[in-house]
């Protein structure tokens, strides 16, 4: 007669592999572990899996199933044991105390530009003008064809200008924004434009490739010169004290004629001359005139019937001029320590 050692020799080794396993499971203490046992004692190269597929016999094979449940019953157990012992830790771990202080988050404000643009915003607006958006990105002929430039104007240089290609460029200035209004709607245009500039500048105290312009036009019959210094020192005694002296002298620009530099009297010496105003006594704000008659029929504007003035200034300017700030570069450079002084 054929010997069939498997099946005693299976049925002492159930037992024995059933102790071994369940006490290797009971002692495993993290899910790991416990993996590493249930490869161990029910793995595909396992003792259990391997007698399983040698089975003779119905009594030796309803034994080892006995002992395969047994032992993945046991792993089930132990697996949820293990789960909730590691939920609980990671509970307790990342435990929230709501009766501590929460972490500060930090608070910002407006920078220094954007609430000098606002208040020249509302100044405008109590006046009865709009605020209108302009566009950073340009086409020549709204840059400089429709305001006056002749072909052969410098800004013109890409040297000077930063030209996205042939027929784009980001604005020099936000004069073209006159055009737009003036474009989009009959006279009269009472409007204010702010935004960002682009200048191909080195970067020095004074200069900066990017920078902010408030731009202001007013065109309606009947507007003369003596509208543009009232408007403008008016402007000008909001932003550096209501019983500034303000002044114009004459200047050039290719839009407006006759054109005009606004001047505020130095508001560190009071016009006896330093450092800040050079020993001038008078201190520059921007340029500004009466609309060329050119620009007006340009858009379509009858000079006999209209007439108008134009204002442009850095806002970087005002915020040095009026806080004292020797470099440009503070306003860009977002170091706390400045910023949050204004
Ligand atoms: N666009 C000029 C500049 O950037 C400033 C300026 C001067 C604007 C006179 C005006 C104006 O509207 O009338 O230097």
């Amino acid at each position: 007669m054929r010997k069939r050692p498997s099946v005693t020799v299976a049925a002492v080794d159930a037992k024995a592999l059933e102790t071994e396993a369940l006490a290797a499971i009971a002692s495993a203490s993290t899910l790991d572990q416990l993996d590493t046992a249930r490869v161990r004692y029910l793995g595909r190269k396992g003792e259990l899996k391997q007698a399983l597929r040698d089975i003779r016999d119905r009594e030796t094979g309803m034994t080892l199933n006995a002992v395969r449940e047994a032992i993945e019953q046991a792993l089930d157990v132990r697996r949820a044991e293990l789960e909730r012992a590691d939920l609980e830790h990671q509970l307790a771990e990342g435990a929230v105390d709501v009766t501590l202080p929460g972490t500060p988050v930090p608070r910002g404000h407006l920078h220094l530009i954007t609430q000098i643009r606002r208040e020249v915003e509302d100044i405008f607006l109590g006046l009865g003008y709009e605020v209108i958006d302009g566009n950073e990105i340009e086409s020549p002929h709204y840059l400089f064809d429709a305001l006056n430039m002749p072909p052969t104007h410098v800004t013109r240089s890409p040297l000077h200008t930063l030209y996205l290609s042939d027929d784009l460029v980001l604005r020099t200035e936000t004069s073209p924004a006159q055009i737009h209004a003036m474009e989009s709607r009959d006279s009269p245009v009472y409007m204010v434009s702010l935004g960002r500039v682009y200048r191909r500048d080195t970067i020095d105290p004074t200069h900066y490739p990017i920078f902010h312009q408030v731009e202001g036009l007013a065109v309606d019959r009947g507007i003369t010169l003596a509208d543009l210094k009232g408007t403008l020192q008016l402007l000008l005694r909001r932003l550096f004290g209501e019983d500034r002296d303000t002044r114009i002298r004459t200047s050039f620009f290719p839009f407006t004629e006759p054109s005009v530099e606004a001047d505020v009297l130095c508001f560190v010496c009071d016009g006896e001359g330093c450092r800040v105003c050079k020993y001038e006594g008078w201190i520059e704000i921007g340029g500004a005139g009466m609309v060329d008659e050119n620009v007006l029929r340009f858009v379509g504007y009858d000079p006999e019937d209209v007439s108008g003035f134009a204002f442009g200034w850095g806002l970087e300017r005002i915020a040095q001029l009026r806080h004292r700030i020797p470099d440009i570069r503070e306003l860009w450079n977002g170091d706390l320590r400045v910023i949050r002084q204004f």
